[in-house]
């Protein structure tokens, strides 16, 4: 697997959920990685995650032959030698600006700050930086060493070099990196989800199915497809014989007559006492039902690659 050619040390910072997923992709494709969280406890068990991490992607990719020891600190001054810096601390804009202006200060003035945001424009987070532009949004989907995408938006201080770069720099990991041509709220993949997920809230508190058939229909229906093909190859095909042309001529109509009837249902105590339940009276397993889901996502992604999708 080759590296990118402008960088060699990586930065991490916060060893969450998404942090620790992105240190154990860094480092098994060989980049030196250190992750500064000042929270972190127990680092036996944050090395046990990387190990788990790293037998997922042996799973995955053959020959990830030079994984390198990830180094986990509690002093940001640890990342002063970073090309390249991922930021995943919670999402508050302000804890985010003050720990952004903070790496500006201690690394060198070509380093490369990208957070994982999942909302927050990088105009935001560029707000009172020396080097704006440097600063950008790389925004994975969880778990991020699995799903291959990642968005990277600029914001209005930009360099297209430095795109290049992050672009370059995923791509050594075997991601998909995709630039979002503006900058607006959620990005691109999460106003995709949350424009279902908001569907699929209203659904139950309409009493139109319960938590668990929702889930069902959708993992079990469109899911499946939308894991192979986006929403608009999806209805090409659905088109039959005269494509995207004839669907949106043929059914357009009927998508128009739906969505003037989609919902929204505010997240009342109540709707929310009702989504909990919906989901802990399943039983499962949240453990068992990670593996699961982290299995068949490795056998997905093979699946993909063999049909080119
Ligand atoms: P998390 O709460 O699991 O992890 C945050 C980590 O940051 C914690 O380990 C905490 O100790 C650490 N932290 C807190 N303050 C810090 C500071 N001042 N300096 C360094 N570390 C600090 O959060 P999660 O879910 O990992 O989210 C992180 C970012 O990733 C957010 O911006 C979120 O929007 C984004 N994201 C989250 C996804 C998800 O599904 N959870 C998916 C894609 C992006």
């Amino acid at each position: 697997m080759k590296a990118a050619q402008d960088e060699n040390q990586i930065g991490v910072v916060g060893a969450g959920l998404i942090g620790m997923s992105w240190a154990g992709l860094f480092s098994a494709f060989g980049y030196e990685t250190t992750v500064y969280d000042p929270y972190l406890k127990e680092q036996n068990l944050a090395h046990q995650e990387i190990n788990e991490i790293w037998a997922s992607l042996d799973l995955l990719f053959d020959g990830l032959k030079n994984k390198k020891g990830v180094k986990f600190s509690d002093k940001i001054a640890d990342l002063k030698s970073s090309t390249f810096v991922q930021e995943n601390v919670p999402e508050d804009l302000s804890l985010k600006q003050e720990i952004i202006s903070k790496i500006e200060k201690i690394v060198s003035k070509d380093t490369v700050i990208s957070s994982s945001s999942s909302s927050f424009m990088p105009s935001e987070l560029q707000n009172g930086c020396t080097k704006p532009e440097r600063i950008i949004v790389g925004h994975p989907m969880n778990p991020p060493h699995l799903i291959p995408v990642v968005e990277i938006v600029l914001g209005k201080a930009f360099s297209q070099e430095i795109s290049s770069r992050a672009k370059s720099f995923y791509n050594s990991l075997q991601r998909v990196p995709v630039q979002i041509k503006k900058e607006m709220r959620g990005h691109l993949a999460n106003r995709l989800t949350s424009a279902l997920y908001r569907e699929a809230v209203y659904l139950v508190s309409e009493g139109v199915a319960d938590v668990e058939d929702v889930d069902t229909v959708m993992s079990n229906g469109p899911g499946l497809r939308l894991a192979l093909l986006g929403p608009h190859m999806n209805y090409h095909l659905g088109g039959g014989e005269g494509g995207y042309r004839s669907y949106l001529e043929h059914l357009g109509p009927s998508q128009e007559a739906r969505w003037k009837t989609l919902g929204q249902a505010p997240l009342t105590p109540e709707l929310k006492e009702k989504l909990i339940h919906g989901i802990e009276s399943q039983n499962l397993s949240m453990s068992e039902l990670k593996i699961k889901r982290d299995n068949s996502l490795i056998k997905i992604l093979k699946t993909k690659k063999e049909n080119k999708l």
